[in-house]
């Protein structure tokens, strides 16, 4: 399996996530590891999944990882697996939804637009009420299950596990 993970961060604190994200999906997967100001553009390539995550600056996803969304072709990514995550701050969900929401479900919406398709749900990683972090006790770890529990649902199973439908097929 090939991945492409790319992330934006202004203080590290998504830096830190997107690496242990590459480290657990590097277990089972081929991982290439970029900034998003580094990518002109998403492009599909051989793929088998793109984790795309950053900040959340005023409930979007942060400005380079706009800029790459806008600058990726209409249906450049049609059915590429996708998973997105974020770092914000910690709120009551009643709050949040009130708010707008983080920039993992922005860059979800954008991805999609590109014709990409979901693999998971948007997740985001939380830090202190503070623009710089750092992350709460235990976020890492949560990435770290994040990325497994991704991995999984793209490591082959070994035959015996095999549904009878792709039994038959092989
Ligand atoms: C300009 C700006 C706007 C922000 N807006 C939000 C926001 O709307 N909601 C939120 O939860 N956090 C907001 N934050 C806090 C960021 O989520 C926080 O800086 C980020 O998670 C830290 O990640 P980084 O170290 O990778 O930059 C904002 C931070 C900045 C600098």
């Amino acid at each position: 399996m090939k991945v492409l993970l790319v992330y934006d961060s202004l203080f590290g604190n998504t830096e830190k996530v997107a690496k242990t994200i590459a480290g657990e999906l590097s277990k089972v997967a081929t991982v290439r590891l970029e900034r998003a100001a580094s990518l002109p553009r998403l492009v599909m390539n051989d793929y088998d999944l793109l984790v795309l995550g950053g900040p959340t600056h005023r409930q979007n996803a942060s400005e380079a990882v706009q800029k790459l969304l806008q600058a990726s072709a209409q249906g450049a990514l049609h059915g590429l697996s996708v998973a997105t995550f974020d770092t914000c701050y910690e709120m009551p969900r009643w709050i949040r939804m009130v708010s707008g929401g983080t920039a993992a479900d922005k860059i979800m919406r954008g991805l999609r637009k590109l014709g990409a398709l979901s693999a998971t749900r948007p997740k985001s990683f939380l830090i202190e009420h503070n623009n710089e972090g750092p992350l709460l006790a235990g976020q890492l770890e949560e990435a770290e299950r994040w990325a497994a529990s991704l991995a999984k649902t793209y490591t082959p199973k070994p035959v015996g596990q095999r549904s009878q439908r792709m039994k038959r097929a092989l």
